[in-house]
């Protein structure tokens, strides 16, 4: 069976006081599931997030890193960094870093190659934009983004990547996609991996949605076949939002 996966992204969001105070409300809330549940804290609270959680359900990632191993790369985090303080599993490739920061196909597949080889694991996120859907694009898009970044991968190391589908015109704007669009979007990605790495390998990788994913919608998404969790960016916020949706499965 495929892992289900419930993982916060708190994007540029708390201070270390702040940081603090929801992770004591998520200590609170936490109970056994049947998701794997993570949060992604900002790089300069992830080691304070790491060591509050020890021992506990959730596992501390990242939301970002760069390719290379270290150098000239100022205000940039490698994938040692991140591995030295305990942060075995990285977000790439979300809408954001490639809208806002340029990160284009090319370079993700680096990162992507460099988090590999640190033995992390990977969200990689991926989505149309609204013009893209609004000219039926949406598959092509979406195609070629996970070809473009993940194709030139062996199969065998598709063990360490969970895929997040997050359709643009439906992050932060409380738009979600029906749960059936989202039930065939993703079917289609699993066909995609499928038709380059055969059906064992591409029935093995859990496939998130993300995009204004709340406590009332979830239920109705993770109950579709191919929708195994959720990548939640504002309900994360909010310690019973969130287990809220943990809980929805
Ligand atoms: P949202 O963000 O839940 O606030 O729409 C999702 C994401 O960006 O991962």
């Amino acid at each position: 069976m495929r892992k289900q996966i419930v993982a916060g992204n708190w994007k540029m969001n708390n201070d270390l006081v702040q940081t603090e105070a929801l992770l004591i409300n998520l200590k609170k809330q936490i109970q056994t599931s049947s998701a794997e549940v993570m949060v992604a804290p900002a790089f300069t609270n992830l080691y304070h997030a790491f060591e509050s959680l020890k021992g506990l359900n959730i596992e501390v990632i990242a939301q970002n890193m760069h390719y290379a191993e270290n150098g000239a790369f100022t205000g940039e985090i490698s994938a040692g960094m991140l591995k030295s303080i305990g942060v075995n599993t990285v977000i790439l490739g979300h809408s954001e870093r490639r809208e806002y920061f340029n990160e284009t196909d090319e370079a993700l597949a680096k990162k992507v190659d460099t988090a590999l080889d640190h033995d992390m694991r990977i969200i990689f996120c991926f989505g149309e934009e609204l013009a893209d859907r609004k000219s039926g694009n949406e598959e092509m898009v979406v195609a070629s983004q996970i070809k473009n970044a993940l194709f030139h991968l062996p199969g065998w190391k598709f063990k360490d990547i969970i895929l997040a589908y997050e359709p643009v015109w439906a992050i932060g704007t409380g738009e979600t996609a029906t749960p059936e669009q989202a039930q065939d979007m993703h079917a289609f990605i699993r066909k995609t991996l499928a038709n380059q790495f055969g059906y064992d390998i591409a029935n093995r990788v859990s496939i998130l949605y993300g995009g204004s994913c709340k406590p009332s919608n979830a239920k109705e998404l993770f109950t579709k076949p191919d929708v195994d969790g959720g990548l939640i960016g504002g309900a994360s916020l909010n310690a019973e939002d969130f287990f809220a949706i943990v809980n929805a499965f």
